[in-house]
């Protein structure tokens, strides 16, 4: 790679590990660290569960679209999405134009387990959780794929080894 890119999109399904991993790229590359869904509950003064609640899902990926706009302005930042973020061809254009967009890959059957005892994402509020992920991967991985520079498999043992490998890569 050609120097640090300096914007990084960490994209991919719930429980990826966006966050995790998004967290010690930013430190280990001396970038500022964005979670749009946070950024999102900063401006709704609300968590996401009770704008999906009050607004839907639809309300809440115009809020997602609104606040990616915005933060696709701001330099040197690692930016970790919600999943649902690629949805909207405007934001996988953003997205990808903003900078280097890495997907974090995982299996359905991983996800769920790394996500089985989380209640604060309102779409794994169903009775099957398991066949959720696997119709999420099943319309969300081409999408992911599609505007990524790298895809990275997070079957790895743990997020130091992951962010060693991705921190050697972009440097
Ligand atoms: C969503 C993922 C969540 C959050 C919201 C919807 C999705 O973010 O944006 O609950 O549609 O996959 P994470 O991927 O950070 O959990």
């Amino acid at each position: 790679m050609n120097g640090v890119p300096n914007n990084i999109i960490l994209v991919g399904l719930m429980g990826a590990g966006k966050t995790t991993v998004g967290k010690v790229l930013a430190k280990r590359l001396g970038k500022v660290f964005i979670d749009s869904d946070h950024e999102i509950e900063k401006r709704c003064g609300v968590k996401i569960p009770t704008i999906f609640e009050m607004e839907g899902e639809d309300g809440f990926r115009k809020r997602e679209a609104s606040v990616i706009k915005d933060l696709v302005a701001l330099d040197n930042i690692v930016l970790a999405t919600g999943g649902g973020s690629v949805l909207l061809p405007e934001n996988r254009e953003n997205l990808r134009e903003f900078g280097y967009v890495i997907y974090l890959r995982a299996n359905p059957h991983d996800l769920w387990l790394r996500t089985r005892h989380d209640k604060s994402r309102p779409l794994l509020n169903t009775p099957n959780p398991q066949k959720k992920f696997r119709e999420l991967f099943a319309i969300r991985d081409p999408l992911y794929t599609s505007i990524a520079h790298q895809i990275i498999d997070t079957g790895r043992p743990n997020v130091n080894q992951l962010t060693n490998q991705l921190v050697m890569q972009l440097e």
